[in-house]
């Protein structure tokens, strides 16, 4: 077992090393949970995709499958946030994580009952405006990271939120191994997040076609943000799904988007009445535009197609730009170990360097 490496992540998150999975929908399952935590990281069970009235079983098997602390992702706008909350507040869950996200009233309420709020930020003033709003733990995601992403890469986004927040950050966007742990660290931030790394491994949900995918992609320029799912800039492998989205006019991308409301409305169990209950909320209280409300239910009906059912031509496939770094699929707790000893030998090799070069300059 690598050493330990404390640091305020692992203090507050209760976990031996400074490493999150996060949430990802249709692959952050309580498997893949369980195995980051059981590891020594600390895993996020995707929340936003977990189908009303199922949230409180997939907490209940993180809980059977480790004894460790883990977190749920969730997101205000999915229709059952207020199920998620509660399962969250009943079964003592450590952390949630969160974009758009709750009201200060609801953060309270989790800090109240000792959970953990830690937002994930793509912007500067996204990250002060958390903290306002209540946050502990502040995760930075730099735009060459996976799922939805801001413009800002990693290596400007980080050290900007490091000097505009007093709480500790985490980064996120591009991480995969013990150097990039070592170089966050010497940033300043507390720990790494990765999404793309925990796709990638041999507990990942992921169907075996799409991770075969996913392993040959070897360019970074491949996986690119469009805004053409839903109308929100987002980072997929570029397949022909995205190629046909991208060439569709708005006419016929709005009939698309009708024919997967109505099956996503479906799969939810949701009235029409509601969904359009679901609409205005969106349209009223968080800014999306009315393009973007249309276009929202494209994503889950097209990921799960890709990500679920192992459609790599029709359906969608979501990543960071660091699968084109990734070339394996190791055991979670395989991939810990080996980040956290290569991250200590980065960290001792500049140890040692330091005090050379302060000893030569004592001698001169
Ligand atoms: C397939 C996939 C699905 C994602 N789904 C979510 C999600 O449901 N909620 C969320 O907050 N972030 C989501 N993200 C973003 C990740 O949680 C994470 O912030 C990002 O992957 C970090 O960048 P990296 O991929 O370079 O490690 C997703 C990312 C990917 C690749």
């Amino acid at each position: 077992m690598a050493g330990a490496l404390q640091t305020e992540l692992t203090k507050r998150l209760g976990c031996r090393y400074p490493v999150v999975q996060t949430a990802m929908g249709w692959v952050a399952d309580p498997k893949l949970v369980a195995a980051t935590t059981n590891a020594g990281g600390f895993g996020f069970l995707a929340g936003a995709t977990i189908e009303p009235g199922q949230i409180e079983a997939a907490i209940l098997e993180v809980k059977a499958l480790t004894k460790g602390p883990f977190g749920v992702n969730f997101h205000m706008f999915q229709p059952n946030a207020g199920e998620v909350i509660d399962m969250v507040l009943r079964h003592g869950v450590r952390a949630v994580s969160y974009g758009r996200g709750p009201d200060a009233a609801t953060i309270k309420r989790f800090k109240d009952a000792g959970i953990v709020c830690m937002p994930t930020v793509g912007a500067v003033k996204h990250a002060i405006k958390a903290v306002e709003l209540g946050a502990d733990i502040i995760t930075i995601q730099g735009s060459e990271g996976g799922g939805h992403t801001g413009s800002v890469p990693t290596t400007i986004l980080l050290p900007q939120v490091l000097d505009a927040v007093k709480v500790p950050v985490v980064a996120a966007g591009g991480f995969y191994d013990g150097r990039g742990l070592a170089a966050a660290l010497a940033f300043g931030a507390a720990g790494i997040a990765m999404g793309t790394r925990f796709l990638m491994t041999a507990e990942s949900p992921v169907n075996p076609a799409t991770l075969s995918a996913y392993l040959a992609t070897r360019e970074a320029g491949q996986i690119r943000v469009t805004t053409a799912v839903d109308g929100l800039p987002q980072r997929f492998v570029e397949n022909e799904a995205i190629r046909r989205l991208e060439g569709m006019t708005g006419f016929a991308r709005l009939v698309a988007s009708m024919r997967h409301a109505h099956k996503w409305g479906r799969e939810a169990g949701m009235s029409y009445p509601k969904m359009a209950k679901l609409a205005w909320t969106s349209m009223t209280s968080d800014g999306s535009s009315f393009a973007q409300t249309v276009m929202a239910p494209n994503l889950p009906t097209l990921v799960r197609k890709g990500l679920v059912e192992g459609d790599i031509k029709t359906g969608l496939l979501p990543a960071g730009q660091v699968a084109s770094a990734i070339g394996a699929l190791p055991a979670c707790a395989d991939l810990i170990e080996t980040i956290m000893r290569d991250a200590t030998g980065r960290l001792a090799a500049l140890a040692a360097l330091s005090s050379q070069s302060s000893s030569e300059t004592e001698r001169s």
